[in-house]
């Protein structure tokens, strides 16, 4: 049997009165992309801060290619493969965009000479090939606009080379969705490897995403092909709608 790139079980967490993950259980295949939506409030944020160490869960475990990371912190679970982006852009605003990227480097290569800054610079220049953002290198990522902080953003999150990657929300709020798509796409396709995925527009997912995980109200809901799941009667009532599909 293959072991799963990424694995939750049963993960429940609350928050004081707010029941937020409820026995949350989610599988991804090694270079598979899986797309986790539901309406806003259900838990989706949650369950990638408990994948990504931010949050420790009251229950369950994380599994990394087989592997318990449960009880790693969040640098350990990066340093083990696990990249992300923020819902809440995390980018320091008075630094370059160059040194924004270079920053989200390990800290092992933050140490030793000019050859090892080198290295990072290179490894930065080349993530911000991958998303077009070159030109922005020296400029203060806090000044340029939302798309290109988007684009910082997954720079940084792809500059380390993740084995598993979290996206939450990196679509939303953008206006030319398409050609941010393709970007990301390519970008995708050249890490290779497996992606949770935490989008509203729902155009994108079904691109994307070869399944789909629904979380209401910190509840797996329904789970399959976005085709399937898109008509399942308890998802159009949860979210959906019916003009979505
Ligand atoms: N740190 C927190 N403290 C208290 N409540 C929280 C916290 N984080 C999230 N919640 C609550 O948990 C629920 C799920 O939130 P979230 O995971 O952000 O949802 P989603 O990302 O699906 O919109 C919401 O009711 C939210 O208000
Ligand atoms: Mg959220």
């Amino acid at each position: 049997m293959v072991a799963h790139a990424l694995s939750v079980r049963n993960a429940s967490i609350r928050f004081g009165g707010i029941h937020a993950l409820k026995d949350v259980s989610l599988h991804v295949a090694d270079g598979t992309r899986v797309g986790l939506i539901g309406p806003n409030g259900a838990g989706k944020t949650t369950l990638i801060n408990c994948i990504a160490g931010g949050l420790a869960p009251d229950s369950g475990e994380v599994d990394l290619f087989g592997k318990s990371i449960s009880r790693l912190s969040a640098p350990a679970r990066a340093s083990r493969g696990i990249g992300r982006t923020f819902q809440n852009l995390e980018l320091f605003d008075s630094m370059s965009v160059l040194d924004n990227v270079m920053t989200a480097l390990d800290r092992p290569l933050r140490r030793g000479g000019r050859a090892a800054t080198r290295q990072r610079r290179d490894r930065a220049r080349s993530a911000m090939a991958t998303f077009g953002i070159e030109q922005y290198a020296s400029v203060p990522a806090g000044s340029l606009p939302y798309g290109v902080r988007k684009l910082v953003e997954l720079s940084r999150a792809f500059v380390r080379e993740p084995r598993f990657m979290l996206l939450d929300e990196p679509v939303a709020g953008l206006s030319e969705t398409e050609t941010f798509l393709g970007v990301l796409v390519d970008g995708l396709d050249r890490l290779g490897c497996g992606v949770l995925l935490i989008e509203h527009d729902m155009p994108t997912v079904r691109e994307l995403c070869e399944r789909v995980y629904v979380l209401d109200t910190g509840a797996v809901i329904a789970e399959g092909p976005f085709a399937e799941v898109a008509t399942d009667p308890r998802v159009v009532a949860a979210y959906l709608g019916a003009d979505a599909v």
